[in-house]
């Protein structure tokens, strides 16, 4: 029985470490101390428009803009009256400067090939993968829809729609035929491009099957165009299929960016919804580009020399805003590698931090867990000493992990920034200023500048200090989403009226003494036992701290005195469970965060059911712990395998 629809959550979780920007870090960053982040962030509250304002003059305007800000809500428009483009401010910008011939792109395949683009040569490459859009009839205002292994061209093609105004949708390469199809069909998509194969632990990812599978069903694709990446045979039908090489032999490379209202809609992402029906979230031209440009500078305190790695896949927001836009409109040096992390072996991570001199490294708590439990050895044979900086996205971090992450892979000399943000948000809104904010293990900190949250109860009231509920946005900022591909009033009734006049982000989070921010999971993840509600994170926190816990997953089950019933998974890093571990780990829960958090049930399993970007899928455990035969949408569940082997473990 559930207390209340929202509001209040409490805390069970008490983490006192603090870590201060190293000096040296600090010294040269650009946003050195916490006076300047200060100072920064109370301008920007103080008058928004003038402070976004300001900083659009770093993107090129083809026409100035007249107004930063109309905001009707929930539509917002930025930089209204003014024309850019996101690929001209990517590429043609630096044209005229020294870093025409720096590199923009170095990519490494899973197999071990390299290339590597200047800002010229990328340039070139996607003025003639533009002109080839154009020829198949791609105008503004098109979708374009990308289902491609993590190879250059995926960036290419991406640049080339946004040249031309074209909207891109990329689709993960792990989806099936079928959600492709549904994207498809929701957006209208004109165009597909895809690739033969793409590379994953050595094997081969059907990609071009399973397009044709999913063309069978979207009757709006008239042409798909496939890039030949490992060789085999595939299925091409006659006047739908075109090789990429050869088309872009015939392209010419002069392909001048076009001009484009700043609302111009740049690419839609598709989510999964709580409905199971995805949600196509739309962002626009300007407003986006400049929030991931200019988060991607501040976060990571970016220099010239730099070599940044952000591991997520392009498919995802993060590759989106921190693999494309963000870094190629800073002008700096991505790497890029197509494959997974345990291929040949579980040191292909560390081997190309040292092989590339990487200085940013950028991942998911989800991979993090991974290392740990691989085990150290393959750190400590590589050279990392180029790194200066770590971050984190996609889920909080349990403390435990990150100390492994500070202490491992940081050196102790590498600030972490713990990065909240999501497809919705556009970039990172909150996180520590490497060179200014002192870090605590499992916060994101404080809010950038010129975002402004808040912490509300399910009345919309502000929680008092310390106090768990819900997070909002009290203003909108540049990267908003701009609603739902075809559906605005479910973005209204989504994001904009359970809290009104606040965006409602759907995470549970606290605000410490400090300031501090701290996510405590989806809303609808919150557990209810006894009259407390709980936050998944926290428990899974405890246990994660044992030295034998690899990862944890907490939900509640139904129980008739609690009301609710902890129930976790865990799985270890190595060696057998055995009942004497149970009540090891129950103890242990209950001596970090006291005894109303003591877990009921104790299930180890070998792996978690995880959504294909990584994170855990506790919506399918919940209906496990509570005995459901039945259980809920899987089309996003990563590895099926996991779900039937935690069932057969039931019985
Ligand atoms: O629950 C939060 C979690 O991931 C959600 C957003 O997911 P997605 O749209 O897939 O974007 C992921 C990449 C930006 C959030 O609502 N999340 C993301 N980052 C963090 C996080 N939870 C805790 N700490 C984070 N740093």
């Amino acid at each position: 029985m559930a207390k209340q629809s929202g509001g209040n959550v409490d805390t069970v979780m008490q983490e006192t470490r603090l870590f201060p920007p190293p000096q040296e870090f600090a010294a040269r960053a650009k946003i050195g101390s916490v006076a300047a982040y200060e100072k920064m962030w109370r301008e920007a509250a103080g008058d928004i428009e003038s402070f976004w304002g300001q900083l659009a003059g770093e993107l090129h305007w083809f026409r100035p803009f007249e107004r930063v800000l109309d905001w009707q809500e929930p539509d917002a428009k930025w930089f209204v009256g003014g024309q850019t483009n996101a690929s001209y401010n990517c590429l043609d910008a630096h044209l005229d400067s020294w870093r025409a011939n720096k590199a923009a792109l170095i990519w490494e395949g899973e197999p071990g090939d390299t290339r590597t683009f200047t800002y010229q040569q990328l340039h070139y490459e996607v003025c003639r993968f533009a002109n080839v859009l154009k020829k198949l009839g791609v105008t503004q205002g098109d979708v374009v829809s990308i289902y491609m292994p993590l190879v250059p061209e995926l960036t290419i093609a991406m640049l080339a729609c946004a040249r031309l105004g074209a909207v891109h949708s990329v689709i993960f390469g792990g989806f099936s035929a079928e959600a492709i199809a549904d994207r498809n069909n929701d957006a209208g998509a004109k165009v597909q491009l895809t690739a033969d194969y793409g590379w994953r632990r050595g094997a081969e990812l059907q990609l071009k099957k399973n397009v044709d599978d999913a063309l069978k069903k979207s009757p709006t694709v008239k042409h798909c165009v496939v890039l030949k990446r490992t060789g085999n045979p595939v299925h091409m039908e006659s006047g739908r299929d075109h090789w990429w090489h050869d088309l872009i032999a015939e392209a010419s490379s002069n392909c001048p960016a076009v001009p484009l209202d700043s609302e111009a809609p740049l690419f839609i992402l598709y989510t999964s919804g709580s409905t199971g029906k995805p949600k196509g979230i739309k962002h626009t031209t300007a407003g986006y580009n400049l929030y991931v440009k200019k988060t991607f500078e501040w976060v990571f305190d970016y220099r010239d020399e730099d070599v940044f790695w952000c591991t997520a896949d392009i498919g995802w927001v993060t590759g989106h805003s921190y693999v494309v836009y963000g870094p190629l409109s800073a002008g700096a040096t991505v790497l890029m590698y197509e494959g997974a992390p345990n291929w040949p072996d579980e040191g292909r991570f560390w081997e190309l931090i040292e092989k590339y001199r990487v200085n940013i490294f950028y991942t998911a708590p989800t991979a993090i867990r991974a290392f740990i439990k691989w085990g150290d050895h393959w750190v400590d044979k590589r050279d990392l000493s180029s790194l200066r900086l770590l971050g984190t996205v996609g889920e909080g971090i349990n403390p435990e992990a990150w100390m492994w992450y500070h202490r491992k892979i940081g050196r102790e000399r590498c600030p972490i920034v713990d990065t909240w943000w999501q497809t919705e948000t556009g970039g990172i809104m909150m996180s520590p200023l490497p060179g200014a904010i002192a870090t605590k293990p499992g916060s994101c900190t404080k809010p950038l500048p010129g975002i402004m949250p808040a912490i509300v109860d399910s009345a919309g009231q502000p929680v008092p200090q310390g106090q768990g509920g819900w997070l909002v946005m009290t203003k909108p900022w540049p990267g908003m989403l701009r609603g739902i591909w075809g559906d605005q009033e479910r973005y209204r009734e989504q994001y904009w009226t359970k809290v009104p006049h606040n965006y409602l982000a759907g995470d549970n989070a606290r605000c410490d003494a400090d300031g501090y921010y701290w996510i405590m999971g989806r809303i609808d993840d919150v557990l209810n036992v006894a009259g407390h509600r709980l936050s998944t994170i926290e428990i899974e926190s405890a246990l994660v701290s044992h030295p034998r816990v690899a990862e944890a997953a907490a939900v509640g089950r139904p129980d008739e005195i609690k009301g609710e019933a902890v129930a976790v998974f865990v799985t270890l890093k190595n060696g057998e469970p055995d009942e004497a571990l149970r009540k090891e780990l129950k103890a242990h829960v209950r001596k970090e965060i006291g005894a109303l958090a003591q877990p009921d049930d104790i299930r180890f399993t070998g792996a978690l059911p995880k959504t294909r970007s990584g994170k855990i899928m506790r919506r399918l455990l919940k209906d496990i712990a509570s005995g459901k035969t039945t259980i809920g949408d899987t089309t996003t569940l990563e590895d099926y395998s996991v779900l039937a082997k935690l069932r057969s473990d039931e019985e």
